[in-house]
C-alpha cells in the first residue's frame, strides 16, 4: 500500500482540542496567538469605522456625490468586518464580548465628526445637531481613516505572506478596497480643499455595497 504521509500528524486522530489549520501556521513560523490579537484590533477598527462613516455620511449634507462614495466605503468596512470575524473563530480565538472592549481595542482611531469635540459634544437636547461641518474637514477626516486602514492590512499580509494562505487572501482583499478608497477620498479633498485635480480612477461600483473584492459572496453571504 502507498505511503500516505499526511494521514496523520501531530494532533491525534479525533482530537478536537486542536486544530491542524493552526498547528501548520506555527510550523511555518506564524505566532497565532499574536495574529489573533491584531485581527481583533483590526476587526475592531472596521466596526467602529463602519459605525462613524454613518455619521459622517449624514453630515456630508448637500453633497449627494461625496455622500455615495462615502457609503461605499462604510459598507465596504462592514463586508471587512464580515469577512475577517469568522477567520478569528477558526483560529481558536473570539472577539471581545464586551463591545465597548471591542470598540476601545480598534487599531484605528475613532473616526469623530469635525465639530463633535472629538465625540464628548454635549447636547442641549435630543435636536442639537452639529450644523456647521465642512466637507472637506470630513472627507480629509475620511482620509486619514483609510490610511490607518491600509497600515493596518498591509502588516496583517507582511505576517501571513507565504504562511498562512488563507488570511493573506482575506487581508489582501480589504487591502485592495482599502487602497482604492484612499485614492478617492484624496481625488475628493484635493478638489475640495485645493482646487486641484488629483483623479483617483474611481468611477461608480455597482450598488452601494458591492465591495467587489472582500464580498464573499460565493460561499459565504451573511
Ligand atoms: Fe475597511
Ligand atoms: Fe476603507
Amino acid at each position: 500500500m502507498a505511503d500516505k504521509p499526511h494521514a496523520s500528524g501531530r494532533v491525534k486522530a479525533g482530537d478536537v482540542t486542536q486544530r491542524v489549520g493552526v498547528e501548520q501556521l506555527e510550523k511555518r513560523g506564524i505566532d497565532v496567538d499574536q495574529l489573533i490579537e491584531k485581527l481583533v484590533d483590526a476587526a475592531g477598527a472596521e466596526f467602529t469605522t463602519y459605525y462613524y462613516y454613518t455619521i459622517l455620511r449624514m453630515y456630508l449634507a448637500g453633497n449627494e456625490d461625496y455622500k455615495e462614495i462615502c457609503e461605499d466605503a462604510r459598507l465596504e468596512d462592514r463586508a471587512h468586518f464580515e469577512l475577517i470575524t469568522p477567520r478569528i473563530y477558526e483560529l481558536g480565538g473570539t472577539i471581545p464580548y464586551d463591545i465597548r472592549t471591542f470598540a476601545d481595542r480598534a487599531g484605528c482611531p475613532d473616526a469623530y465628526l469635525p465639530g463633535s469635540e472629538n465625540g464628548k459634544r454635549p447636547m442641549k437636547n435630543s435636536r442639537d445637531i452639529v450644523t456647521h461641518v465642512k466637507a472637506d474637514d470630513i472627507l480629509e477626516v475620511l482620509l486619514e481613516a483609510e490610511r490607518c486602514a491600509i497600515r493596518t492590512w498591509s502588516e496583517i499580509c507582511d505576517i501571513t505572506f507565504g504562511k498562512d494562505l488563507r488570511t493573506f487572501d482575506m487581508a489582501s482583499r480589504i487591502l485592495q478596497e482599502e487602497i482604492e478608497h484612499e485614492a478617492w477620498f484624496i481625488e475628493l479633498l484635493s478638489m475640495e480643499r485645493e482646487g486641484v485635480a488629483r483623479p483617483s480612477g474611481h468611477f461608480r461600483r455597482g450598488d452601494p455595497g458591492d465591495a467587489p473584492y472582500s464580498k464573499n459572496r460565493g460561499f459565504y453571504n451573511p
